[in-house]
């Protein structure tokens, strides 16, 4: 069945909780000196905005995992395929994610992060997808919080289509349900 796209979070809207968030994040990090750690890929283009927005410089390096699962339903299997390479010891980290579904990506990455040996570890998602979450993972700042759908755009992809639009649409079937789908992260 073909699907379309129907527009969910404006550009607007999306630097305007930027914005807040890199505020928030910049008042509760102030005088220290935070890694932020985002997840490719979708979160490439998140980063991006957040640290331009933040008041003070912060460094940045990125982790890539795959996660294995038939079609929609994650299996709960995650591998790192890209490592961080600054050292996180003694360190407050910030983990930056596009999207929360089922958590057991998130919670994967957590676990592995905080055997690293972080002062702390936080994490910042764009979108917190409640419907499928399996794990509570504690997200401690979230852009959107979205009930259900699929979700393309501003770093989220389809299969990798659609990741660099600059809005988040939801992905719907002709019918007009929300759909769903595989990603590439
Ligand atoms: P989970 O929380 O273990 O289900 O994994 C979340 C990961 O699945 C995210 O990092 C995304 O890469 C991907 N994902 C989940 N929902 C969506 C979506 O709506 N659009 C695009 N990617 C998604
Ligand atoms: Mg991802």
């Amino acid at each position: 069945m073909g699907k379309s796209k129907r527009l969910l979070i404006s550009r607007e809207a999306i630097a305007r909780r930027v914005e807040e968030l890199a505020a928030q994040i910049s008042q509760d990090y102030r005088g220290q000196e935070v890694l932020l750690v985002g997840v490719l890929k979708g979160a490439f283009i998140f980063l991006a905005d957040l640290v331009r927005a933040m008041d003070f410089p912060v460094e940045v390096d990125f982790v890539r995992l795959r996660s294995y699962g038939a079609g929609t339903q994650s299996s709960g299997a995650v591998e790192v395929t890209k490592d961080v390479e600054a050292s996180l010891a003694g360190r407050p980290v910030l983990i930056v994610e596009d999207i929360v579904d089922v958590g057991l990506t998130l919670e994967f990455l957590r676990r592995h992060l905080l055997r690293k040996g972080p002062r702390s570890l936080k994490i910042c998602c764009l979108i917190d997808k409640q419907e499928r979450r399996q794990v509570d993972v504690p997200l401690d700042y979230v852009g959107f919080t979205v009930e259900r759908g699929f979700l393309v755009g501003y770093g989220l992809d389809c299969g990798e289509k659609d990741r660099t639009l600059p809005e988040v649409y939801a992905l719907v079937d002709e019918i007009g349900e929300a759909s769903a789908a595989g990603s590439n992260g």
